[in-house]
């Protein structure tokens, strides 16, 4: 078989119930079609995003599940949906390394193609950015001004393990994934176009940097370091040392 033999094979249409089901025919089509790419790297480019966005709607709906979850205390569906959500993030992080196998000058023919496209206007990271803050709101009302409980009691002062700390380190986790993602777009975009460069939407990339300094939940950060100089006390600032090392 020749090559757009095989290319006929990739679109599906063959009207069997699988193709059906997935709707496969339509997914296989929203890539351009072959012969409309500027170069062998476009296909991957394309479908690298697509499925990013993919992750991140069902990222957004699972995390309006805990939503509802956490109005319930339902902690046991909110952590198992947390766990899905934490594998979603590692797997987009990880599928950023896939752009990386993409040369520089490729990359800049793609470049030109899309327009004033920007990762900015992502649907999914844009619906994502504002569900995090929403999720606090929950989570302060339901388990923690409900129980007269604070961030300090269920880390410190009354620790117990109890479940809001668990849905909190939930949290935790989800926000620091957010922001490895950040790390990780970086280093995609180092290696790409270098960070000296002007973006499309003519900043400078390497004000990126302030967007992996977001928080959804600066208070879960903030208590470690209260905890740290709180117990620490002045041992903390200067200690003396466990060995007694010979003079
Ligand atoms: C070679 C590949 C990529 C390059 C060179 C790149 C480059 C950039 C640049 C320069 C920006 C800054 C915004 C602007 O002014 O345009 C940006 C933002 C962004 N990109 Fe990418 N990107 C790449 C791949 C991806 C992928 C695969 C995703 C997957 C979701 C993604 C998601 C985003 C998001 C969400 C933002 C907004 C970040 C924020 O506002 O904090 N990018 N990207």
């Amino acid at each position: 078989m020749d090559r757009q033999s095989f290319y006929k094979m990739m679109k599906g249409q063959t009207g069997l119930d699988y193709e059906v089901y997935l709707n496969s025919d339509a997914l296989l089509s929203l890539q351009k079609p072959f012969d409309e790419f500027c170069n062998k790297d476009e296909l991957q480019f394309q479908i690298v995003h697509q499925v990013e966005e993919l992750w991140m709607k069902l990222m957004a709906y699972t995390l309006l599940d805990i939503d509802e979850y956490m109005v319930e205390k339902n902690t046991n569906r909110i952590t198992t949906l947390f766990g899905r959500v934490d594998l979603l993030q590692s797997m987009m992080n990880e599928q950023l390394a896939l752009l990386e196998t993409m040369s520089p000058k490729e990359y800049q023919q793609i470049r030109l193609a899309l327009g004033n496209g920007s990762g900015q206007e992502s649907p999914g990271f844009r619906v994502l950015i504002r569900m995090g803050p929403l999720l606090w709101d929950t989570f302060k009302t339901h388990y923690l001004d409900a129980d007269g409980k604070t961030v300090e009691s269920i880390y410190d002062s009354e620790y117990s393990h109890c479940d809001a700390y668990k849905v909190a380190e939930c949290l935790a986790q989800f926000d620091a994934m957010f922001q490895r993602f950040g790390y990780r777009h970086m280093q995609l975009i180092a290696r790409s176009i270098g960070f000296g460069a002007q973006s499309l939407k003519g900043r400078a990339v390497d004000l990126l940097q302030a967007g992996i300094r977001r928080q959804f939940y600066p208070e879960l950060w903030a208590i470690r370091d209260t905890m740290t100089d709180t117990w620490g006390g002045e041992y903390g600032k200067v200690r003396d040392a466990l060995g007694k090392p010979d003079k």
